[in-house]
């Protein structure tokens, strides 16, 4: 068993033992809500999932769902991670319980698709760019200027796109359960406006773990550091590095603004999620806890259809508010980043495969 695996399983094991330790303690303040017989885990997907066969009346739980993910509460996917969980009790009349666990408190993305492979959790809802290592042709959705609009991106995935990427994510033993919306990333930095890709020249930019990412930032001038979501307020606050790109909310959120002083809203990638299952996991759910938590995860995609942009643009105020210095690429930046950009669409036509590039056409801007 190699290193990194062997590190998995320990922290599954110490966070089961911590929570056991929790429920024993009544702690109430943390999110956690396992009783004592859902925490009878180890490692394998048949045995994370708990079944309490004594208790078969309703409003008992029998099956507890661990479900991480790594951004904030108060944000798109926090937000319809909750929904998920309050619809996924209500329709199982309680015989369902998702404990979500947010901010990285379980794993960073890498670690959270690792540990759904191997059944320590059951589910996550990582960035399309996440899945680079595992599934590299997710990373599509990394390609700079792809989508002009968030409805677009959302009929890409509920088409041809959508299909091709589950049909790879299937292969590496993935299951996709749907794909939920954040928004457009903008650019925020510590050393002036920026306007056209000579602003952004030698910036150290924090990416998530995607090539496509380091590539765009290169191709702009830029230098890119791939890091997980959790260590960069702390990388921008030690200088470590100088400017990142994310939505909205995730840099209110995650309190950029005390730290980095320029925001530019340039529209130019989009941040989407795989929220994704371990197959055997949840073809060995009984058929009416996998319908009701079908329609389930049916409604919460809606509702985070339906607050993605409204959290966003709240966001985008509440950034101008704190006194970042804000400004909008023009079409002529615009247009100088796009033109900037499209070598990398040739760099991963051959990564990507002439099925999903001939599909890819359809969007490009
Ligand atoms: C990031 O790492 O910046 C994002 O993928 C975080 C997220 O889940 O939105």
């Amino acid at each position: 068993m190699n290193k990194k695996l062997l590190s998995l399983l320990l922290v599954g094991l110490l966070t089961v033992f911590g929570l056991m330790l929790v429920g024993c303690g009544g702690d109430d303040t943390t999110t956690d809500t396992t009783t004592e017989d859902t925490m009878t885990e180890d490692t394998t997907t048949e045995d994370t999932m708990t079944e309490d066969t004594a208790a078969a009346t309703s409003g008992d739980v029998e099956y507890t769902i661990k479900f991480a993910h790594v951004v904030a509460e108060n944000t798109p996917k926090g937000q319809a991670a909750l929904e998920f969980a309050r619809l996924a009790s209500e329709k199982t009349n309680g015989r369902v319980e998702v404990e979500v666990y947010p901010n990285s408190q379980l794993y960073n993305d890498d670690e959270a698709i690792e540990a759904l492979q191997l059944g320590t959790i059951h589910m996550a809802a990582p960035s399309f760019s996440k899945f680079t290592g595992f599934v590299p042709e997710m990373q599509v959705v990394d390609l700079p200027f792809l989508f002009e609009s968030v409805e677009q991106s959302r009929e890409a995935f509920a088409g041809p796109m959508g299909e091709y990427l589950n049909g790879k994510l299937a292969d590496s033993n993935i299951m996709l359960l749907a794909a939920w919306d954040n928004g457009f990333k903008q650019l925020t930095n510590n050393r002036g406006p920026v306007n056209a890709p000579a602003d952004v020249e030698n910036l150290k930019f924090r990416v998530q773990e995607s090539d496509v990412l380091v590539s765009q930032m290169q191709a702009w001038g830029a230098s890119a550091e791939p890091m997980a979501f959790s260590e960069v307020y702390n990388a921008l606050e030690q200088g470590v590095i100088d400017a990142q790109e994310n939505t909205y909310s995730n840099i209110y959120s995650q309190n950029y603004q005390d730290v980095q002083d320029y925001l530019t809203e340039s529209n130019h990638g989009l941040i989407a999620y795989a929220v994704v299952t371990n197959p055997e996991f949840w073809n060995g759910l009984p058929e009416d806890i996998r319908t009701a938590l079908d329609e389930a995860m049916a409604e919460a995609t809606e509702y985070n259809s339906t607050v993605a942009g409204q959290i966003n643009d709240e966001n985008k105020q509440q950034l101008i508010d704190a006194g970042m210095e804000f400004n909008e690429l023009d079409e002529a930046g615009l247009q100088a980043f796009r033109d900037a950009s499209y070598p990398v669409w040739d760099e991963y036509a051959d990564v990507f495969g002439e099925e999903l590039m001939t599909i890819l056409e359809d969007y490009r801007q």
